[in-house]
């Protein structure tokens, strides 16, 4: 993996940012907002594009380097004028070295008249690190997905159809590593049928090559001291150029629906609220049905839970979709209450063992420090405001959240019904609808059903054979006294503890594989306060929890909903039993890809499997899973998509000869 490096940005008299590494101008503030305008906002025709969008639909743009995010910005406010309020913008972009906060700022800070674009992207410019960073603005009728890394890395993992290119990043003389035939044919793999591109350079070389590319490009005037720029369309893949491969049949996105966009959602935790709030926000009618009372009454119903970070320093799936899902959450959280339904106050993870404190020696060499720092037992005392077993790990964006409070700010949206004391028992398939059925009733019914109700969706035939398995928790409550106050950062080693919220701290939590009660029992209760010990003694001091009768400690119990490789399950269902005998020559040999389509189960989706995590993936999820819906760039590397495709089980139990 590579470190993510900030911008080296120097300013020159006129306020100019200045690239050291590229010895080049970000823009020029005497003509900056002129020459995006011109260079790749009237090249590649917005305004007329913007304008023509019809209700529902929306236009895809691509950027190579983010920067100040002034294209982003310009796009945007251009959109805004131009739109019809219920068209989408989505801004796809690459940055290699993204700014600091402070210089974001100080660069934006030289337009006041994009002031309302810049003000929501520096409200939201938090935990931006490497990998795909998914931005929400505008009640989502403007999503951005950041591609933190190099472009040649980056482009290569998206999933997606680019409908215009903004072709940026320094001049191709002082940045020759990115301007390479390898981009220009990433350009053309991701071009919408009649993509178009524009760029600031007229450089003969560039011309050629993306024409070699597949695209059809002619100079024309530029502004200001440019003489001519560049612009173009595509025209096809080449003739003879080696084709990409589509995605194996079993990934393939299923053919887009038509017609009535409406979506049933079964279950109101963070899965199904995140879900139901992604699809709102394209405009779909949602009815998100709950068995219970109210939403978050299950596992989503913990007082407090933590934005824990259990990363790979090898880059793992898992680890790639915790950082993107941890960016994406931490955004979210932003329109919360501070204090009451969430605190930024930060996680630091103990390395209570060898074995752990060698894991996080890795870690701190492969991420940077914004996001993890190796911290001593001193300072990490320092940190937590009271004496621990070890220093360890700090995560200073990292915090708690009151999950309920997440999924109403979710739930909230108006396209989105809440129906509760809908308890779905059977689904029906009648012409192009799902009906949700609770036995004797039918609740409603819409072309597409998300099941989001966690372990419970083994229940519908389905899904009955996802290897979704009930691991009971439990956390302890316990109150706030005037010596644990100091406790100033959430705390972790195999349990957790985070400062207090409304006078309670949390303590947790349990794992017990057997037990299907959720009446909380006294020995979860001690083993919560053995989780305790082994965090801070001092602690358990300031609480007072080892005078405490346990019997009248108080807590919470609910089941998280675990896979057996720890990802989550998002995307379309195909029939398993179809699956198996389309793709049965894998048994055989594993290589094979039969031209067969996937016998999708059409409409049919699924958003679980959140393990202990549901915080920093079941957001996310909500993204992924409507993207796959609506046809939209992935927010996660392709690769990442599959490793939680709900069809990688019925593969590998092919592979395996287990299917
Ligand atoms: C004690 C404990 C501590 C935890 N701590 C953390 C933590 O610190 N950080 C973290 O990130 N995660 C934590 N988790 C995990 C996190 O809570 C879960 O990953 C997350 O809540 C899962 O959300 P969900 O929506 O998938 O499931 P749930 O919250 O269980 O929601 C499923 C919903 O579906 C409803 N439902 C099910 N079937 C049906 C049906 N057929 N019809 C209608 N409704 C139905 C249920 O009533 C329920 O409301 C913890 C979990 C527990 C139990
Ligand atoms: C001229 S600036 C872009 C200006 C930007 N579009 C704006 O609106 O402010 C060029 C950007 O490309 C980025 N960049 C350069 N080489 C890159 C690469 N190989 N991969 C990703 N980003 C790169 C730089 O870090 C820089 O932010």
């Amino acid at each position: 993996m590579t470190l993510i490096r900030h911008a080296n940005i120097e300013w020159d008299e006129q306020g100019n940012p200045h690239s050291h590494a590229f010895s080049d101008v970000y823009f020029a503030t005497q003509s900056g907002l002129d020459e995006t305008r011109h260079v790749f906002l009237k090249q590649n025709d917005l305004e007329q594009r913007f304008t023509a969008l019809t209700a529902g639909s929306r236009l895809v743009i691509g950027e190579t380097g983010f920067g100040t995010g002034l294209n982003f910005l310009c796009a945007w406010q251009l959109f805004a004028h131009c739109a019809k309020a219920d068209a989408r913008l989505h801004f796809v972009s690459v940055e290699k070295f993204p700014l600091t906060f402070s210089d974001l700022q100080r660069a934006l800070n030289l337009w006041p008249e994009l002031a309302a674009f810049a003000e929501p992207l520096l409200a939201q410019y938090v935990a931006v690190h490497e990998g795909f960073q998914r931005f929400v603005f505008d009640g989502g009728r403007v999503t951005l997905t950041l591609l933190i890394g190099d472009v040649l890395d980056m482009l290569p993992q998206l999933d997606g159809q680019i409908d215009a290119w903004f072709l940026d990043g320094f001049a191709p003389a002082k940045n020759p590593e990115m301007w390479t035939p390898e981009l220009f044919a990433e350009l053309a793999r991701l071009a919408a049928p009649d993509s178009t591109i524009s760029t600031f350079t007229s450089t003969g070389w560039v011309r050629r090559a993306l024409n070699a590319a597949g695209f059809k490009m002619k100079r024309t005037p530029g502004i200001g001291h440019k003489w001519e720029v560049l612009r173009g369309v595509f025209v096809g893949w080449p003739e003879g150029a080696v084709k990409p491969l589509p995605a194996k049949p079993w990934f393939a996105r299923p053919a887009p629906l038509t017609g009535q966009r409406k979506a049933l959602v079964i279950g109101a935790g963070l899965a199904g609220c995140a879900t139901a709030a992604s699809l709102a926000a394209r405009g779909w009618q949602v009815s998100l049905l709950e068995r219970r009372s109210g939403l978050a009454q299950e596992a989503s119903g913990n007082p407090q839970g933590v934005l824990y970070l259990k990363l790979s320093a090898h880059g793992t799936a898992l680890s790639q979709l915790i950082l993107s899902g941890f960016g994406h959450t931490r955004r979210l959280l932003e329109n919360l209450q501070r204090g009451l339904e969430w605190d930024a106050c930060g996680v630091l993870q103990l390395g209570f063992n060898d074995k752990e404190a060698e894991r996080q020696v890795q870690l701190a060499q492969a991420f940077s420090a914004d996001l993890l720092q190796l911290v001593d037992l001193p300072h990490a005392q320092t940190l937590a405001g009271i004496n621990l077993a070890s220093g360890g790990l700090f995560f200073p964006e990292g915090g708690w959240v009151h999950p309920p409070a997440l999924c109403r700010f979710q739930a909230s949206h108006l396209n989105i019904q809440l129906l509760t004391h809908c308890d779905v028992v059977e689904l029906r398939r009648d012409g192009n609808q799902w009906q949700a059925w609770d036995g004797e009733r039918m609740l409603d019914q819409a072309p597409v059903v998300v099941l989001a109700g966690a372990a419970e969706v083994k229940r519908f035939p389905a899904s009955a054979e996802l290897p979704l398995k009930r691991i009971r928790g439990q956390i302890t409550r316990l109150a706030e006294t005037p010596e644990s106050a100091a406790l100033s950062t959430v705390v972790c080693a195999e349990g957790y503890v985070a400062p207090a919220r409304s006078g309670e701290h949390t303590l947790g939590a349990s794992f017990n594989f057997k037990s299907d009660d959720l009446t909380p029992t006294v020995a979860d209760h001690l083993d919560n306060l053995q989780l305790l010990q082994e965090i801070s003694t001092d602690l358990v001091k300031r609480l007072g929890a080892d005078r405490m009768p346990p019997e009248e400690l108080l807590g919470f119990a609910g089941f998280r909903c675990t896979s057996p490789d720890y990802l989550p399950i998002v995307g379309p269902l195909a029939d398993r039993s179809a699956f198996v005998e389309a793709y049965a020559v894998l048994g055989k040999d594993a290589r094979q890809v039969p031209d067969i389509q996937c016998p999708w189960l059409e409409g049919l989706y699924i958003n679980s499997g959140h393990g202990s995590r549901g915080l920093i993936t079941a957001p996310l999820s909500g993204e992924l899973l409507a993207a796959w819906l609506d046809n939209e760039p992935l927010p996660l590397p392709r690769s990442v998509a599959e490793a939680c495709h709900p069809n990688r089980f019925a593969l590998r139990g092919l592979i395996r000869g287990k299917a």
